[in-house]
């Protein structure tokens, strides 16, 4: 580990949904301008913005220098980090490790996607770009087909039925129902999944995270302009990214996510934490199959048990490890290069008493694990609370 702590000072998010009449730059201001009210003291060093497809979606690049001119920070050293899915995961991991190092004192992280005022086929499209251009894409395979793939290998290999897969959406929109920034505030139940639309076989709408737009932020502070303000902030204890063989058919075991297991080994041992210490997960599940592979990579549940899992309850409100407490990708919702700092915002208000109707009581370790491709970047940041 390197030389200095890692706090979280302090978070803005916007709701999830649809903006029609805002711009990306303007949901990555107003999501910054919340985090940077929260700790006025912490002036950020450098800026990280999280961001899958801005120039298919927006027509709009160099998100990093725009982000900080707009903010007056003009002057400020500002990227924009690209991994897919998991874009705002590797933020947070590229700022963190940069304070860890000493190199920074602080840094701010802005995730955002802006994804509505595309047509539904152009948003595929752009979304499929995250897999081979040469051998996916040129087959017309969205995520949701792959993720089908996956899901009918999943469920038909290791016996995984319908209802079980079904636990984790219901699970999630459970949560979301009292989440002000979710995209969807309605609980539904197992029918309901079951009987919705099929988008890719045997994937149906509910078993898939919805195409949203949205901006969340982190002002991250190393531990010396923490000192003697720490009341309402979190730790990073670990922070680590990994990667897989590109393509899901590349790999040998299929229905193994061997960087979310990668990462996660390595943050938990970074944090010097067993998993049966975590006590709160956000968890990837952009599609319910993903959400199950991803808690059985994490060790949280046997190979094929995931879904299961969540339909005994083990992942509940109430339990021992409760899981999307907002609602996940499938409720709160999945702005794509967002996503990952959505996460972390929600660990953060989880850990530091500002989740309101939905504080986990006692929560003194979290886990954000953010996926981009089908595992084939998985980010993995460990949280506790600031000592
Ligand atoms: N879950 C629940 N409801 C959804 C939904 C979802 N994922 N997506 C859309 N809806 C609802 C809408 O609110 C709307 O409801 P209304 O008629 O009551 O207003 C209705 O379904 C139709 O919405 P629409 O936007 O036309 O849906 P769509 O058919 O164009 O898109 C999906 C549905 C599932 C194809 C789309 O959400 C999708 O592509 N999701 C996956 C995104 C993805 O791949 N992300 C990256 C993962 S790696």
């Amino acid at each position: 580990m390197g030389k200095s702590k890692v706090y979280i000072a302090s978070a803005g998010l916007t709701k999830v949904g649809d903006h029609w009449s805002k711009s990306i730059l303007d949901l990555s201001v107003e999501a910054a301008r919340g985090a940077i009210k929260g700790a006025p003291k912490v002036k950020p060093e450098h800026i990280f913005v999280g961001n899958m497809f801005s120039a298919v979606g927006s027509s709009q690049e160099h998100l990093g220098a725009m982000v900080a001119s707009a903010l007056g920070l003009a002057g400020t050293p500002a990227f924009k980090v690209e991994s897919a899915c998991s874009s705002g995961g590797s933020a947070v991991n590229l700022a963190t490790s940069l304070i860890r190092s000493g190199a920074i004192e602080s840094a701010l992280v802005v995730g955002v996607e802006k994804m509505r005022d595309l047509e539904p086929e152009e948003t595929s499209k752009a979304l499929a770009m995250a897999e081979s251009a040469d051998y996916t894409q040129f087959v017309g395979a969205t995520f949701a087909a792959l993720n089908g793939l996956l899901a009918r290998y999943y469920m038909e290999h290791l016996g995984v039925s319908r209802d079980e897969l079904s636990s984790i959406p219901v699970l999630d929109h459970k949560n979301a129902v009292t989440a002000e920034h979710a995209q969807f505030r309605k609980a539904i139940s197992p029918e309901v999944v079951s009987r919705s639309s099929m988008v890719a076989d045997p994937l149906r709408l509910f078993d898939c995270a919805p195409v949203g737009d949205g901006a969340a932020a982190v002002l991250l502070t190393g531990e010396r302009r923490a000192a003697g303000s720490k009341r309402r902030m979190a730790e990073v204890l670990a922070s680590r990214v990994a990667t897989a063989e590109f393509s899901v058919y590349e790999r040998k075991d299929m229905l193994e996510f061997g960087a979310t297991k990668s990462a996660f080994g390595k943050a938990m041992s970074d944090a010097g934490l067993s998993p049966k210490k975590v006590s709160l997960a956000e968890v990837h599940d952009a599609f319910s199959v993903v959400g199950a592979l991803s808690l059985e990579a994490m060790g949280f549940s046997k190979r094929g048990m995931g879904a299961r899992d969540a339909k005994e309850g083990k992942y509940d409100q109430g339990s021992s490890m409760p899981i999307n407490t907002f609602g996940g990708l499938k409720a709160r919702g999945h702005p794509v290069g967002a996503t990952g700092v959505y996460q972390v915002v929600e660990a953060f208000m989880q850990l530091t008493g500002q989740a309101g109707l939905n504080q986990v009581e006692g929560v003194e370790y979290a886990v954000t694990q953010n996926v981009g491709g089908v595992d084939t970047t998985s980010a993995i940041q460990v949280l506790g609370r600031a000592s």
